[in-house]
């Protein structure tokens, strides 16, 4: 068998890690939530829940891959005492079958970010008829566009993991973060920008509620793509040499930091468009949040503001398409990966039938979108990937061997033995973390 890839640099597995993390949830999960939810208060839950519980799952996840050199079935499987083994298939399969539901209903709302950025160059080359088609909500428009992206994701993961994947993260992502930056100067000089500054900045901690602790824990898990094998393989393309523990620090702290910067850009953003006379509270009195603040409030605003509005417009669905590739392609690989190394197939083959289950079901969902567009989202994200967070734990802690664990963390950083980390970690994941998880769940139950 070839040996297996592994990303060519630090930076490679950062950009790698960071464009799986940085996405939909960060960009618009993240400060919308925020928004609704008492607005620093939401911020704050979740910067404790993102490095008190989500950076310690992360870490399991990239040092059982790293140690296992392989993906979530054949991880789960080696980590297993032998009894024990058949139960770590079956949660690795469960792990596959989120990964894929996940790529399933993200590949539909990626499919509008790319209609909508076409939307904005069918403006540009002023052909209004076009750019009405591309935006109205129809099932054969949700379907080109969902096989639009796709096709791109399945393009990349079939390049490899140097040559596919951390190629085109590491030219993505710094462009995303080129317009980001861009977007957010621009929106902060309009009139009531300030206005969303302060209810992103200070907190109403009397929002705070078990409902906003889930919310917030969830959206940690989504965020760092964690509980299905994404980072369990990536960790499992890093280099032996490299230091897993501050490799892993990095990637939370640049996930997070998006998301905060991303709250920059959306919060001014839906205020300005009140301050243009949009409409952003709905009848109750909440704040627009969901897919109307995206495909309603949001370009109504860029219609408001004339020829810049064209290309503000271009450049946040654009911002909005990159960070949704640079995701899927970390979900693709879970099952891709499977099928590499439990099946014995290509690559391409692998990507081909994978992409192609995964498509029928985005198709499930699109032509029965009412029932199970936000039942499929809840299932996945709200539960099971807390759940399977859980579950890792319990193989790390529970069921592998200490000793193997301590070893295979301190690969790449032998002075790991003098820092607080080792003490800490391995005890922490063993009973606070799945308490922590158990005790969130059951308090929404
Ligand atoms: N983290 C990404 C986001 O914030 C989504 C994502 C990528 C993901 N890979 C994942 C979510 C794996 C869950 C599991 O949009």
């Amino acid at each position: 068998m070839a040996a297996r890839e592994v990303f060519s640099s630090r930076f490679g597995f950062v950009m790698a890690a960071a464009g799986s993390a940085i996405g939909l949830g960060n960009v618009w999960g993240f400060p919308t939530s925020a928004a609704g939810n008492g607005g620093a208060a939401f911020v704050v839950a979740y910067f404790i829940l993102a490095f008190c519980l989500a950076y310690p799952v992360l870490m399991v996840e990239l040092t059982v891959g790293r140690y296992s050199q392989s993906g979530i079935v054949g991880a789960l499987r080696k980590v297993s005492p032998s009894g024990a083994k058949p139960l770590g298939v079956m949660v690795a399969a469960y792990g596959v079958t989120v990964a894929s539901l996940i790529l399933a209903f993200y590949g539909i709302v990626a499919g509008w970010m790319i209609a909508y950025f076409f939307e904005a160059v069918a403006q540009l080359l002023n052909q209004p008829a076009w750019a009405e088609w591309l935006t109205s909500f129809g099932i054969t428009r949700n379907i080109i566009f969902m096989l639009a992206f796709m096709l791109l994701t399945m393009w990349i993961v079939a390049g490899g993991v140097t040559a596919g994947i951390e190629r085109w993260s590491s030219r993505l992502m710094p462009v995303l973060f080129l317009i980001l930056v861009a977007l957010i100067s621009y929106v902060l000089t309009l009139p009531g920008a300030m206005e969303g500054l302060k209810v992103y900045l200070i907190p109403d901690f009397s929002k705070l509620s078990s409902e906003l602790i889930l919310d917030a824990m969830g959206q940690a898990f989504f965020s760092l793509s964690l509980g299905v094998g994404t980072m369990l393989i990536y960790g499992s393309y890093i280099a032996k040499k490299e230091n897993l523990p501050s490799l892993g620090v990095t990637v939370t702290l640049v996930d997070t930091g998006v998301a905060f910067i991303a709250g920059l850009l959306i919060l001014p953003t839906i205020y300005v468009a009140k301050e243009m006379g949009t409409q952003v509270f709905n009848d109750a009195g909440t704040l627009i949040a969901g897919p109307d603040l995206i495909f309603q409030v949001l370009p109504s605003l860029f219609e408001s503001m004339g020829t810049m509005g064209m290309f503000v417009a271009f450049a946040f669905f654009l911002l909005m398409s990159i960070a949704s590739l640079t995701s899927s392609i970390s979900m693709l690989e879970v099952p891709v990966s499977m099928a590499l190394e439990e099946f014995k197939w290509s690559r391409f083959t692998a990507t081909l039938v994978c992409a192609a289950v995964i498509t029928l079901c985005s198709l499930t969902i699109v032509f029965n979108f009412e029932v199970l567009f936000g039942f499929v989202i809840d299932l996945t994200t709200k539960y099971s990937q807390p759940i399977l967070g859980l579950l890792f734990c319990i193989f790390a802690a529970w069921l592998w061997n200490r000793q193997q664990l301590i070893e295979a963390l301190k690969e790449g950083c032998p002075d790991l033995e003098k820092g607080l980390f080792i003490k800490i970690w391995p005890v922490y994941i063993k009973f606070v973390v799945p308490l922590l998880i158990i005790l969130i769940i059951y308090q929404q139950l």
